[in-house]
């Protein structure tokens, strides 16, 4: 399977320093060797955001596709995350039947780290659970807020 044109870093720039969380940045970096999921979780605010973009861009090296940020907060309906998906990765809805298919069709066999910037309410309202993968973060210091 061809792979998906190479670009730019799909992640943004990092505009300021990030201030500890290297054990966190281990284990999820480990995590990732074996976990096709992983969900970082934690209060609003703690770093979650912060430490996937950095992990990603630590990791991003190992993908063959690179990493993709996907922004899923602003969407109002669950319904609407296969299409946001596709249309964050470039996946063409044309001659699809589905967004999802179109997804599926187009990712199978590549090898694409997606960071997905959510929210608890879309991940409840998509019937998901948070993966056994996934990690708690504490709060972070209070000068990172
Ligand atoms: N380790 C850190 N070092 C420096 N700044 C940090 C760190 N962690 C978080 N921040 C900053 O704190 C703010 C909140 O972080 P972030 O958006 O990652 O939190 P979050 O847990 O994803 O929040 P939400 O629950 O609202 O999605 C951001 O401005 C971010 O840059
Ligand atoms: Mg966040």
């Amino acid at each position: 399977m061809s792979r998906l044109p190479r670009r730019p870093s799909g992640l943004p720039a990092e505009v300021s320093s990030l201030v500890g969380r290297g054990p966190e940045i281990t284990a999820v970096l480990e995590r990732l060797r074996t976990a096709r999921t992983v969900t970082l979780t934690g209060p609003g605010g703690c770093g979650k955001t912060r430490l996937a973009l950095r992990v990603a861009a630590l990791a991003e090296a190992r993908f063959g596709d690179g990493a993709q940020l996907v922004e899923l907060a602003p969407l109002t309906d669950p319904a609407l995350v296969p299409a946001s998906v596709a249309q964050a990765l470039g996946v063409s809805e044309r001659d699809v039947p589905t967004p999802t298919a179109g997804l599926v069709h187009a990712l199978a066999g590549r090898e694409l780290l997606v960071v997905l910037r959510s929210s608890a309410w879309w991940a409840k309202g998509c019937g998901t659970t948070p993966s056994p993968s996934g990690c708690s973060l504490p709060p972070a210091p209070s000068r990172c807020t």
